[in-house]
């Protein structure tokens, strides 16, 4: 009998989500950002899913690129971290790849080859970029060397931070020094797809979003219309009557006040679950919210369900989905979504609708 844990995909959502970045940003182009296995989706589905929306996916590296191409993905593909040797940039020209110029040594390995690219600037991230007083140069020396720019970009740093003003000083930073630039700019990432719309440009660049998740940890009307692609469910497996004052789990971190009914779940951090969950994070069973309580184990955690007498062997139980929103399981362990949906391992079947 298979193991009930899996992750369900609707793909359909994803195509929805994509939709409304379009209606957020009705001016721009959007990439979808695919990478890191499209953040836990699968690449391939999601690409599939995206084919014939998205004119480009964004990936990270050149192995995610090739993947898509060895299944037939024809859509344009940039790889947003560049590369760093001329064999990597030999590749993306077999393969028709688009490459990420953010450091000027890449102006010289592409140099003669037949390459279209995007330019990186930094305007204030200090993680990936030219600075900004090299764009022009940059961009004429790519150009004198037969590469095509396509797209001038930077990131935001802190767009999910509202009430900050590193997202204003980076879109006039970028602003000054493309002044002179015709080239088409992209500066947004889904919070500023959302929050920020002086920053759309020509091409906004969602990830999260896609996969339904709200970037902000605050409540905000734009991603009321968004749907969670990805449902990670279980069952349970066991439960247990345990008496007041019994502990439950390694460490014996929880330990029950009252005579207390305890339902163990198939599902643990080696599942990607988040070992640091802390008790009373969201599990739904059965229509309802209960707790986790006690220590997240490697294959099972266990869920306070004494006010939920109907609970029974081998219900079905949401993790994060719908009706448990990643973002809560993420707050309660001290992470944020992103690590959640991409640390969802391969011993999980993702199940695509
Ligand atoms: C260059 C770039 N653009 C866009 C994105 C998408 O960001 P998000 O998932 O926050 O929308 C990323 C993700 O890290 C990125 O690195």
């Amino acid at each position: 009998m298979q193991r009930m844990t899996a992750a369900h995909i609707d793909r359909e959502a994803i195509r929805e989500n994509f939709a409304l970045t379009r209606t957020l940003a009705p001016g721009a182009q959007a990439l979808a950002v695919i990478k890191a296995d499209a953040y836990g989706h699968g690449i391939l589905p999601v690409a599939e899913a995206l084919q014939d929306l998205a004119p480009i996916f964004g990936v990270a590296t050149i192995d995610e690129a090739l993947a898509l191409r060895e299944a037939g993905i024809p859509n344009s593909v940039l790889v947003l971290e560049g590369v760093t040797t001329v064999e990597a940039c030999e590749a993306a020209q077999a393969h028709d790849l688009m490459l990420m110029v953010h450091a000027k040594e890449h102006v010289v390995m592409m140099s003669g080859m037949s390459l279209s690219a995007w330019v990186k600037v930094d305007t204030g991230m200090h993680r990936l970029g030219i600075n900004a007083a090299d764009l022009n140069d940059v961009i004429e020396r790519l150009q004198a060397g037969g590469v095509d720019v396509q797209a001038v970009c930077t990131h935001l740093a802190c767009a999910d931070e509202l009430d900050k003003t590193t997202t204003t000083e980076q879109i006039e930073a970028f602003g000054r020094c493309t002044a002179t630039c015709d080239l088409p700019l992209s500066i947004a990432n889904s919070a500023a797809v959302i929050a920020w719309p002086e920053s759309h440009a020509d091409w906004i660049r969602p990830g999260i979003m896609l996969y339904g998740v709200s970037p902000f940890t605050s409540d905000i009307d734009a991603v009321r219309g968004l749907q969670p692609a990805m449902t990670l469910s279980s069952e349970v497996i066991a439960i247990r009557e345990i008496q007041a004052g019994d502990s439950v789990g390694y460490g014996a971190r929880w330990t029950s006040a009252r005579a207390s009914v305890i339902a163990t779940i198939a599902v643990g951090y080696a599942d990607g679950y988040p070992r640091h969950a802390r008790d009373g994070t969201p599990v739904y069973i059965g229509g309802n919210v209960m707790p986790l309580v006690g220590t997240v184990s490697m294959d099972m955690i266990t869920v306070d369900v004494t006010d939920h007498p109907n609970v029974s062997l081998g219900d079905p139980v949401e993790l994060w989905g719908r009706n448990v929103p990643v973002n809560d399981v993420a707050g309660h362990a001290g992470m944020i979504s992103y690590e959640l949906l991409t640390g969802v391992t391969s011993r999980v079947p993702r199940l695509y609708a």
